[in-house]
């Protein structure tokens, strides 16, 4: 039989254990958290995609970042900018490395030509028009008419139809006098180590593989800039802004629960 007491007993102890029960699971949550942030900055950063939970809020936390420091430039979703001449980050291909998260840490940490003294800085496109110099290489200049000649070149590189006489002018000129060759590779496929962009890959950094737009690189010469980071954002944002990069390229490993 209940007393009074028992009676009014019951609902506090139950109570209690709910409060209890909460607590752990508030705690268990909690710690989960602290340390998958841990884990955040003491990992590999190569291993982190295969680390789901961690994965998943670095991506989270980096698309923030990534609106906030890095949309303007290189668009919302990452595509790039035509009008910008900002590479698409979103397309698997790139300009420095392989695109590992180690790598994209690096170049977003101390940026591409910014003035921090480790950024990438190896090369330029020098503009040939007037010769401007490059800093290791002796550049002699071109006439238009050779330009044109090398516009031909990179046309039929690309499997369009064009002047076939000039391509093969551009072709010497690529190979021999204008040495066009030593910095974007005998192939053209350009070089990961320098930053030296594909001449064959129909991707373009600069316009829309028009011929004017050849033209005008090859006239004029490039140095794009990325900001360096780090001194700007802190080494999570850094981190987490890479991974999330990382992940445009990569849906499969964004850490989201399948
Ligand atoms: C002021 C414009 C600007 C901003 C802001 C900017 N970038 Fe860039 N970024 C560039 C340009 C321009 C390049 C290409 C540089 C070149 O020509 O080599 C580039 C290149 C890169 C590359 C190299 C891509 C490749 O193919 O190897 C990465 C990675 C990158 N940016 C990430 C970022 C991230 C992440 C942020 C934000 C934290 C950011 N950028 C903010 C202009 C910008
Ligand atoms: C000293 C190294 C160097 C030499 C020599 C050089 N390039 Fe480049 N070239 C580059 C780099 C680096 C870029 C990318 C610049 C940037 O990211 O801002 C580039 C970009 C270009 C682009 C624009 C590519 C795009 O995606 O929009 C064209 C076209 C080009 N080069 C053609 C040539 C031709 C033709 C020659 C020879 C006349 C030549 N280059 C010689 C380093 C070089």
């Amino acid at each position: 039989m209940m007393t009074k007491a028992h009676r009014t007993f019951r609902p506090i102890i139950f109570t209690a254990l709910a409060a209890g029960v909460a607590a752990a699971i508030a705690s268990l949550v909690w710690f989960n958290a602290y340390a998958a942030a841990g884990r955040l900055l003491t990992a590999d950063p190569n291993a982190i995609p295969a680390d789901r939970p961690v994965m998943h809020r670095a991506v989270t936390a980096g698309q923030a970042v990534y609106s906030r420091q890095c949309a303007s430039c290189h668009a919302a979703g990452g595509q790039g900018s035509v009008a910008l001449s900002t590479p698409a980050l979103n397309d698997g291909d790139w300009l420095y490395g392989d695109g590992t998260p180690a790598e994209i840490e690096r170049t977003v940490s101390y940026g591409i030509r910014s003035h921090h003294a480790r950024s990438w800085h190896l090369t330029e496109m020098p503009g040939y028009i007037q010769a401007t110099a490059s800093g290791t290489h002796q550049i002699i200049p071109l006439t238009p008419s050779d330009i044109r000649d090398l516009t031909e070149y990179l046309m039929k590189l690309q499997g369009e139809p064009g002047d076939e006489q000039a391509a093969a002018r551009g072709q010497t000129l690529f190979h021999i006098s204008a040495g066009c060759w030593d910095c974007h590779a005998r192939d053209a496929g350009g070089d990961r180590a320098t930053g030296v962009p594909s001449l064959t890959d129909k991707i373009w950094l600069y316009g829309k593989g028009d011929r004017q737009s050849i033209f005008d690189s090859i006239a004029f010469g490039h140095a794009g800039v990325c900001p360096a980071w780090i001194d700007v954002l802190t080494p999570a944002e850094i981190r987490q802004v890479a991974l999330y990069v990382y992940a445009l390229s990569h849906p499969e490993d964004s850490g989201e629960s399948k």
